[in-house]
């Protein structure tokens, strides 16, 4: 069977996706320097599937070591890249580091790739790249202009999906999808895997969890006066295990479609928008647990409200993220209760 290479694959989607390849029959080969994540995740990856992908703990960003897992996995066909640092308020203080990180590590996948013509890449990129959509973008599809971007790590995403264009402009058997993620969320129902947060998590769901788990006193819910149904910011939040399995089908195109274009884009979310007070109110109902939040001001550089048009992703990767939230936010505390040794 063929062999996936995972880049990032003992992270939060990486392992996720790692579990789906897995189960379709793909074998899978992580790379992941844990620089955000634990070796622990393999063993969560095995209970589930019954074997554990094989590992190589390097960085993406050293050609050499790269070079080494190409030359000893010779049945690599494709390699979705997830590596990348990812908190928007660190890479502020130190865009450096997430323009080396995110971007060196990208260049040194394609020279490595190339080297051994294996010439398809999947990338994980956001839907950060499409900033606040005007009115009659909303959905938005993949149409939508993108706009200058927020962060250094938004422009990240910006940066490395024209690198994906550029170099497949020249070398035409590189063959790129490019996935723009909405707002991931949840962990598998096995609880054996899912978002593990570095300190106060800075997204919304994981501090939802840690409230309920009572590690956090209250939520603060990051302004009410937004131009919205009830004040609050709305985003199309995605089942985490719903999202991978929009990988494995992005593999299983790349591999066998005849039809498809070089590069293809595809926006994976629901479709439905959810505000942030609607997702509370659905956290409550699904668990039982009351959430104890407050009203503060509204937190610099969000987004009022986007929500994503998934019929390209539904039709053309014949995919759809239709797990009902409360199913998803109940995943998300079972797995909070799973590592916090709550009954
Ligand atoms: P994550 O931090 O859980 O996973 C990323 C993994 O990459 C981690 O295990 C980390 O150790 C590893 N890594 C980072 N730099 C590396 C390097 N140079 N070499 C090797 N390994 C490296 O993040 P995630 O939420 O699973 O996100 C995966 C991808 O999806 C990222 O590219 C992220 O930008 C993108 N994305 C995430 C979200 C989200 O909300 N979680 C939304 C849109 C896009
Ligand atoms: C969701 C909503 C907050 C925390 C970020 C990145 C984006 C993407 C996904 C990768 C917002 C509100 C949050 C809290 C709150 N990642 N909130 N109290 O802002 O959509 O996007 O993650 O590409 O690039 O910017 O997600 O989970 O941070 O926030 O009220 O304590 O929850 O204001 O409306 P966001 P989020």
């Amino acid at each position: 069977m063929a062999r996936i290479l995972v880049t990032g694959g003992t992270g939060y989607i990486g392992s996720h996706t790692t579990v789906e390849l897995m189960q379709q029959g793909y074998d899978v080969t992580i790379v992941d320097n844990l620089s955000n994540s634990s070796i622990d995740v393999l063993d969560g990856i095995a209970a589930i599937t019954g074997r554990k992908p094989e590992f190589a703990n390097i960085d993406c960003g050293n050609f050499v070591d790269l070079d080494n897992v190409f030359n000893t996995y010779h049945d690599i066909v494709g390699v979705i890249h997830f590596a990348a640092s990812k908190a928007v308020g660190e890479s502020v203080e130190k865009p450096l580091l997430y323009y080396r990180n995110n971007i060196g590590s990208l260049i040194t996948l394609l020279e490595v790739m190339k080297r051994h013509q294996v010439q398809n890449i999947v990338f994980s990129s956001s839907c950060t790249v499409y900033g606040q959509p005007d009115s009659e973008h909303l959905p938005v599809d993949e149409t939508a202009p993108i706009q200058p971007a927020l962060s250094p790590y938004g422009n990240t995403k910006q940066i490395n999906e024209e690198i994906i264009r550029d170099e497949a402009h020249t070398d035409k058997d590189l063959h790129a999808t490019i996935l723009r993620y909405f707002n991931p969320i949840g962990a598998h129902p096995s609880a054996q895997i899912g978002e593990l947060p570095n300190g106060v998590p800075q997204n919304l769901l994981p501090f939802v969890t840690q409230t309920a788990a009572g590690l956090r006193p209250e939520l603060k819910v990051f302004g009410n006066d937004y131009n919205t149904p009830d004040g609050s910011c709305i985003r199309d939040y995605i089942y985490v295990v719903d999202l991978a399995k929009a990988h494995v089908k992005a593999i299983d195109r790349m591999l066998h479609a005849a039809d498809r274009e070089q590069v293809e884009v595809f926006n994976l979310g629901t479709g439905n928008g959810l505000s942030v007070l609607e997702l509370i109110h659905d956290f409550e109902e699904a668990t039982g647990v009351k959430i104890p939040y407050t009203i503060v001001g509204r937190r610099e550089g969000d987004i009022e409200q986007v929500w994503a048009a998934p019929k390209k992703a539904n039709e053309v990767l014949g995919w759809k993220a239709d797990t009902p939230i409360r199913e998803v936010l109940a995943s998300a505390w079972k797995w909070e209760k799973r590592i916090r040794h709550i009954q």
